[in-house]
């Protein structure tokens, strides 16, 4: 069908795609999370397979439907999330776009937690989240491309830097997600790409647009073999 169509410079390799939120209990009906609709993740997993690629997309707990045929796995919390992604090792290609939630409830309740009203409540105790990108950009199993996303409101470019060096990726994404920029929840993106040799800055466009222009991007760089 349509899918089918077009060049296929990603025939034989392996994507492994994250999206979406991840949902971290305080109780069984509460949690904390991050914004995020799943829609650049989704799209980039889709805009992959067109090409060629053999994906499979992590995806946290989100509204929109699963790309059709493409392997999704569904997780809802960030080490669920990481056991997933590193289940898929090895792999050519890394795209982490999801908003994991960086931290969770240290223990969550097994019961609903009860107001008493007019009284504080108990604080939550938090525990730092795995690093996700940074784990794979790490790992001994490195995918040949690895790339993150950086979702800021501020100092983009200098962020963004800091998170490619820090993360061992060959390419950040960063996006400024100020809220009267509309990006999140919505279904375009304005992002700037960051690698070591500089920063290239892209229109906005719809998210399919700029997914599908990454994973060309992606293919550009798996193929010459360098970044
Ligand atoms: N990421 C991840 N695992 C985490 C946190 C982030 O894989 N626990 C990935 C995201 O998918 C994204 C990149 O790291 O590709 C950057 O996420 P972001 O939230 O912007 O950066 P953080 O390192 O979490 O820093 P901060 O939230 O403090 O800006
Ligand atoms: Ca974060």
């Amino acid at each position: 069908a349509l899918l089918d169509a077009g060049p296929k410079p990603l025939a034989g390799r392996t994507a492994i795609v994250t999206s979406g939120p991840t949902h971290e209990p305080i109780d069984p009906v509460r949690y904390i999370a991050n914004r995020s609709s799943g829609r650049q993740g989704h799209a980039i997993a889709a805009a992959l397979a067109k090409l060629g690629a053999d994906v499979t997309l992590v995806s946290g707990p989100v509204t929109i439907p699963d790309p059709q045929g493409i392997r999704t796995i569904h997780v809802e919390q960030a080490e669920q999330m990481r056991d997933a992604v590193l289940s898929q090792l090895p792999s050519d290609i890394a795209v982490m776009v999801a908003a994991v939630a960086d931290w969770r409830v240290t223990t969550s309740a097994g019961q609903k937690i009860k107001k008493t009203p007019g009284e504080a409540p108990a604080p939550l105790q938090l525990t730092e989240n795995p690093d996700i990108l940074r784990t794979v950009g790490h790992h001994e199993k490195r995918p040949t491309i690895v790339v993150g996303f950086a979702a800021e409101t501020q100092d983009i470019e200098q962020n963004g830097r800091i998170k490619l060096e820090k993360k061992g990726a060959d390419l950040i994404v960063a996006n400024d997600v100020s809220p009267e920029t509309g990006v999140m929840g919505g279904t375009r993106n304005r992002v700037k790409l960051i690698t070591e040799s500089g920063v290239e800055e892209w229109p906005e466009l719809d998210k399919d647009e700029v997914a599908e222009r990454l994973a060309n991007w992606i293919a550009e760089h798996l193929n010459q073999g360098a970044v």
